[in-house]
């Protein structure tokens, strides 16, 4: 049996301990483990809960689950930086292995993180903190490490994505726009990180160092988020059979980086143009597989969930190590030349 103490009870943790329920059986029969979530961290105990839960599972003192010796994996879904980085660091260490969906932790303290993961030769995995469902970067820790990856490009927020296209197809209003994508679980806690662009900020930081193995820091990207986009702004636009996106972008250029997150108007017949509602998508440019794009939900429960769940069987199977050797190695080296420069 493996442990799991999930750290917040929200949306995406809802949707673990949902599809946990669903497919335990059919996990147990492929993996040849029951994978069991033994505690759960929350603020309030006594909030009335959209699940069933087992009795006692709900605890909100933390040092209950660090020192839980049934648990080896710590899922970190609480959203919240400081809180976030606190509970990751304790759990890694105190010796546990660590999922986070948490992109505002990973983008802020990727390298030390890493590097003190690495040290304890535990997992961090993050999957869940980029492109929601897609699973993104175990491929770019995989099979796309034998490409030099020069441009990433993409749509990397579901709220925004969501917004723009109900203002575009359906003539809604950003605010009844932002209700919905709300309503629908996609937006954070506080929907400012999502339309001022520093979901997408954070995310295009995570993806561009990964990819283009530099160091790419949250301070280097330009960003304008959505915010400011008005009815007229979109009527004048769709006039011309334009559209508009959010666009996170990273280039790599002679002598360096240029990283960008802004509002960008495309032709309606342009790729992105056509990554609808609450859809991701990704294009990478690598020197052997050319143009190569993803695309999926990249906001809600179970997208979301399903990633998180992805890593946790990625450490319960020992993938994340064995069966991607080269994308692990690759992460290491850039582990220790992300540290030196740390
Ligand atoms: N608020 C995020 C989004 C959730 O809308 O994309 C997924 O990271």
């Amino acid at each position: 049996m493996v442990g799991i103490g999930l750290l917040g009870l929200g949306t995406v943790g809802t949707g673990v301990v949902e599809i946990l329920e669903e497919r335990q059986e059919e996990l147990k029969f492929l993996i040849g483990e029951e994978i069991k979530i033994k505690k759960i961290l929350v603020k309030n105990i006594d909030k009335k809960r959209e699940i069933q839960l087992e009795e006692n599972i709900i605890t909100s003192d933390y040092n209950e689950i660090l020192n839980c010796e049934d648990i080896s994996i710590i899922v970190e879904l609480t959203g919240d930086l400081d809180q976030g980085y606190k509970y990751i660091k304790d759990a890694l260490n105190s010796g546990k292995d660590v999922v986070t969906a948490n992109k505002a932790v990973v983008s802020k303290h990727f390298e030390e993180l890493s590097s003190l993961a690495a040290e304890k030769d535990l997992a961090f995995l993050y999957e869940a903190s980029v492109g929601g469902g897609i699973p993104i970067l175990k491929r770019l820790k995989g099979e796309l490490i034998l490409n030099k990856i020069t441009e990433v490009q993409g749509i990397l927020n579901g709220t925004c994505n969501y917004i723009l296209s109900s203002m575009f197809n359906k003539g809604l209003d950003y605010n009844e726009a932002l209700k919905i994508a709300q309503d629908m679980g996609y937006a954070e806690a506080d929907p400012t990180a999502d339309v001022e662009g520093y979901d997408t900020l954070r995310k295009l930081r995570i993806l561009g160092t990964l990819a283009l193995q530099g160091k790419i820091d949250e301070s280097d990207i330009l960003l304008e988020g959505i915010s400011k986009i008005t009815p007229f702004d979109i009527e004048q636009i769709k006039s011309i059979d334009f559209i508009i996106k959010l666009i996170g972008e990273v280039k790599e250029l002679e002598d360096g980086f240029i990283a960008v997150v802004q509002p960008t108007i495309m032709k309606e017949s342009s790729y992105f143009a056509n990554v609808d509602m609450a859809f991701n998508s990704i294009v990478f440019l690598g020197n052997n597989v050319g143009e190569l794009k993803f695309s999926g939900l990249g906001a809600g429960k179970l997208p979301t969930a399903n990633a998180v769940l992805a890593d946790i069987v990625d450490i319960v199977e020992d993938t994340y190590r064995k069966g991607n050797p080269l994308g692990e190695r690759k992460l290491n080296n850039l582990n220790e030349k992300l540290k030196a420069e740390y």
